[in-house]
């Protein structure tokens, strides 16, 4: 083989980055592959629009069939994001036999048994590691490095758009509207930013995680799904005084059989490795029986990063085409789904709260615990200056979810409360 032709589906933020890196480095590329790397066809909604890399605009096509079954393209690169249209054309590329690559989780999330399926019966590559984590080469290490050893937990900062909105928010005062935009501006944040700030982009790589992980074929309907939105600057604050950072963090763990996967803004003790990971990284924090505790940490979203993991696959895609085994590592989720009861899940949890400053509220509070048998680790209490009313942050012990949410109920029924909300806290 001396040589391999690529159509790129996309010339956004990461197709950008994948043709600067093909261009930039491509003797580099070439010399480890042994084979020339040929850019043969891009597509894009309009090709008059300025490139901030050069290309000959003989390559631009909007014409999606001039890659997709065009006989002399061997690997199609798949960056234009959404499903439907995504879907229909990676899954034309497979049965043209071609090699595909992709970024989109979205995609992977909803329809990758199907896809990965597909591309086994027509024995073709289908690699998507810059689906989870940008430039982290997570999948690869749960599918190679990891796959010996029993991974009980893990727990990753996933999306880069929100880890950044709460590091601005946190050390620079910035409001989240403020951070948002800021993010967009970079190119971390989706198209319809809604799935990064709800949390269903990160929700959608723990699905993939867990498929890898656990080898369990978990669904986005079985993610409990919480964002950013609710989350005020004041929660970042008060969650300091006690010792912890908010993130938004995506959790899969798996106990006697049974998983639960969650998203939501969680506190993280200020000494946990997660809690110092700032802005667009992310990181993944994996428990494994016999290796203990590994982090992976990098950049999770952005030109660069992303279009090392995409390149990255494409050269494993050429040794793969070279050596005549493409289709064969594909991975598909074996075990049935059960998920844990949320009667068998525990947490701490912090309380935040504004209860009217007079005799006897905070006592209230603490004998309402008592009655439920919630033990308290951490309370802290301030006034309101002129306003006769007080900030109140609690840290439960560990205590049952469900028992837990009971007795907010009933606490946000107290005369002396004024409003309050909850976030669980994870020691790790
Ligand atoms: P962008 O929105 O920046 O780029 C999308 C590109 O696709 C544009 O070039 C656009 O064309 C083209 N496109 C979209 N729809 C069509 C269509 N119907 N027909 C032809 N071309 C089309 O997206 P990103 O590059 O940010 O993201 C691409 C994928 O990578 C997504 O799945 C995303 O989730 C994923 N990803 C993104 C990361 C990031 O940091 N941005 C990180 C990891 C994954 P035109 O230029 O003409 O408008
Ligand atoms: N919007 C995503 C993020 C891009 O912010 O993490 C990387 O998947």
């Amino acid at each position: 083989m001396d040589k391999v032709s690529i159509g790129l589906l996309g010339f956004g933020t990461v197709g950008t980055g994948v043709v600067r890196l093909l261009t930039k480095e491509r003797e580099r590329l070439e010399e480890r592959t042994g084979c020339a790397i040929q850019l043969e066809k891009v597509l894009v909604r309009n090709k008059n629009r300025p490139r901030k890399v050069l290309i000959d605009s003989r390559k631009l096509t909007t014409d999606v069939y001039e890659i997709l079954d065009n006989p002399g393209i061997d690997i199609v690169i798949e960056l234009i994001g959404g499903v439907d249209r995504a879907y229909r054309y990676i899954l034309r590329a497979l049965k043209n036999k071609k090699n595909v690559i992709t970024a989109n989780k979205d995609l992977m999330a909803e329809y990758g048994e199907e896809l990965l399926l597909e591309a086994k019966k027509n024995r073709c590559d289908l690699y998507y590691e810059a689906s989870v984590a940008g430039g982290i080469p997570i999948l690869r290490a749960l599918t190679d490095s990891l796959a010996a050893d029993r991974i009980q937990k893990m727990i990753g900062i996933v999306n880069g758009t929100t880890n950044y909105i709460l590091s601005k928010m946190s050390h620079e005062g910035l409001s989240y509207e403020k951070s948002l935009v800021s993010a967009q501006r970079l190119g971390f944040a989706e198209a319809d930013p809604t799935s990064d700030v709800e949390g269903l982009d990160a929700a959608r790589k723990m699905v993939i995680l867990s498929h890898l992980a656990y080898s369990i074929p978990v669904k986005m309907e079985d993610v409990k799904i919480k964002g950013i939105t609710d989350v005020t600057r004041e929660d970042i604050v008060y969650a300091q005084k006690l010792g912890y950072t908010i993130k938004l963090v995506g959790i899969a763990e798996v106990s006697n059989g049974d998983i639960d996967v969650r998203v939501e803004p969680t506190l993280l003790p200020n000494g946990h490795p997660l809690a110092s990971v700032e802005n667009e990284n992310n990181a993944i924090y994996v428990y494994g029986s016999l290796l203990g505790e590994t982090m992976f940490y990098g950049p999770g979203a952005g030109e660069g990063p992303t279009a090392i993991s995409v390149v990255s696959d494409l050269l494993s895609v050429i040794r793969n085409m070279a050596l005549g085994v493409t289709g064969h590592h594909i991975f598909m989720p074996k075990k049935e789904m059960h998920p844990k009861k949320d009667s068998l899940i525990e947490s701490q949890f912090f309380v935040r709260l504004h209860m009217k400053d007079k005799p006897g509220s905070f006592s209230k509070l603490t004998d309402l615990f008592k009655e439920q048998g919630i033990s308290l680790e951490k309370l802290y209490q301030e006034p309101i200056i002129g306003q006769d009313v007080a900030e109140v942050s609690i840290v439960t012990h560990r205590a049952h979810k469900v028992l837990f949410e009971k007795s907010f109920d009933m606490l946000k029924k107290f005369e002396v409360v004024l409003n309050a909300k909850y976030f669980r806290v994870e020691r790790g």
